[in-house]
């Protein structure tokens, strides 16, 4: 039986963004939800206060070794209030993380309640707009005071929340990507499927020497042979080749996508052949010189779908679909958020309501 969560209301809002002054991740809402973990208590002390700065000891475990997860996930306005898109996934995937790093795991559907609570009380800023959401930031920092290299003692699992524009304003569109052959994002039995801090420190040299050269992300390669796709930026990367659809298997360092398994699931519905398989980026070029590489993009909750233009494969630069989106990342882009707003039939069972006042 999990604790009750205690509500702590802010004396006064905040003035709420106009929803077509939003951009992603720099306005929060009024409140934020907090829990702490120790071993002799467990997880404890479940509440939502207003939104406050940390307050961290510098010899916190968090500062120095990066024992960190967080997910993310976003609450959509609907006609008839609020929807959260398979929440229970993110709950799954939290765990996972914790557990690859060494981190105490909490009843999923605790997780959820506590998310919902959260949202529940900051629900005017869900904005409504369409191509707007609030994007919902669960984290966990270890905080114990020490500087030895161990599993910390002590942990703060927060929840912050942030309301969102669409990721491209004028609908989606095709992106520059470069593919990186010297830098790698993840390793087979390295942190690569876990959602955690390093991962994407470790990610900003390559993205930052892209965007020098004018690209807009990398697409990544394995780390062993540097042969096979796995990621693009932080998304998970589709190819519809001769009319197929094509994307890496999780193998162990691939991020195990929740837009990436609906989007496999509603291709596989719609009948196009799916195959999850080892992808070289030779072949990808062979198919573009062929002719045959059809569409690309990128999937993940931020921009649920982002559509690849260009690939730049050691000076190849591969042009997909004429720069335009696909039929296939247009149709899903669609549905899917369709779905996630409650504006198109959930065959699913995916959305989940959140009880507002
Ligand atoms: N890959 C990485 C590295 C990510 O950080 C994310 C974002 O969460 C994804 C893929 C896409 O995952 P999801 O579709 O669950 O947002
Ligand atoms: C995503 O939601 O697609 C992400 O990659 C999260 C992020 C902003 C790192």
């Amino acid at each position: 039986m999990m604790e009750e969560i205690k509500v702590e209301k802010v004396d006064k809002r905040k003035a709420r963004p106009a929803d077509g002054e939003l951009s992603f991740g720099r306005t929060f809402t009024d409140h934020m939800f907090t829990m702490e973990y120790d071993e002799n208590k467990g997880w404890h002390d479940p509440k939502v206060v207003p939104y406050q700065p940390l307050e961290l000891d510098p010899a916190a475990a968090c500062c120095h070794y990066g024992q960190t997860t967080f997910e993310g996930l976003k609450a959509y306005r609907s006609n008839n209030g609020a929807l959260l898109f398979r929440p229970e996934k993110n709950a799954e995937r939290f765990n996972n993380t914790n557990r690859r790093m060494c981190i105490p795991e909490m009843d999923p559907e605790f997780f959820v309640q506590a998310i919902k609570e959260a949202v529940r009380v900051d629900q005017d800023w869900i904005p409504a707009k369409e191509g707007t959401s609030l994007y919902i930031r669960p984290f966990i920092l270890a905080n114990e005071v020490y500087l030895g290299l161990k599993p910390s003692s002590h942990y703060k699992f927060v929840i912050i929340m942030s309301p969102v524009a669409a990721y491209y304003p004028q609908g989606i569109k095709p992106t520059r990507i470069y593919v990186e052959t010297e830098y790698v994002r993840a390793v087979r039995g390295g942190t690569g499927s876990a959602k955690t801090g390093g991962n994407y420190a470790g990610s900003l040299k390559a993205q930052s020497s892209a965007a020098d050269k004018g690209y807009d992300e990398v697409l990544w390669l394995d780390g062993v042979e540097r042969e096979y796709v796995e990621e693009v930026g932080a998304m998970n990367v589709f190819f519809k080749i001769d009319g197929k659809i094509v994307t890496p298997e999780l193998g162990g360092s691939v991020l195990p996508g929740i837009t990436r398994d609906s989007v496999i699931t509603m291709l596989e519905d719609w009948d196009y052949d799916v195959e999850v398989r080892k992808i070289s980026i030779e072949d990808i070029a062979q198919a573009y010189k062929d002719g045959r590489l059809e569409e690309a993009f990128g999937t993940g909750t931020a921009a649920i779908i982002s559509p690849i233009g260009e690939l730049n494969y050691n000076g190849l630069k591969m042009e997909i679909n004429d720069f335009e989106t696909g039929e296939v990342a247009s149709k899903l882009y669609k549905t899917l958020t369709g779905i996630q707003t409650g504006k198109v039939d959930d065959p699913y069972n995916w959305t989940e309501e959140i009880p507002l006042d």
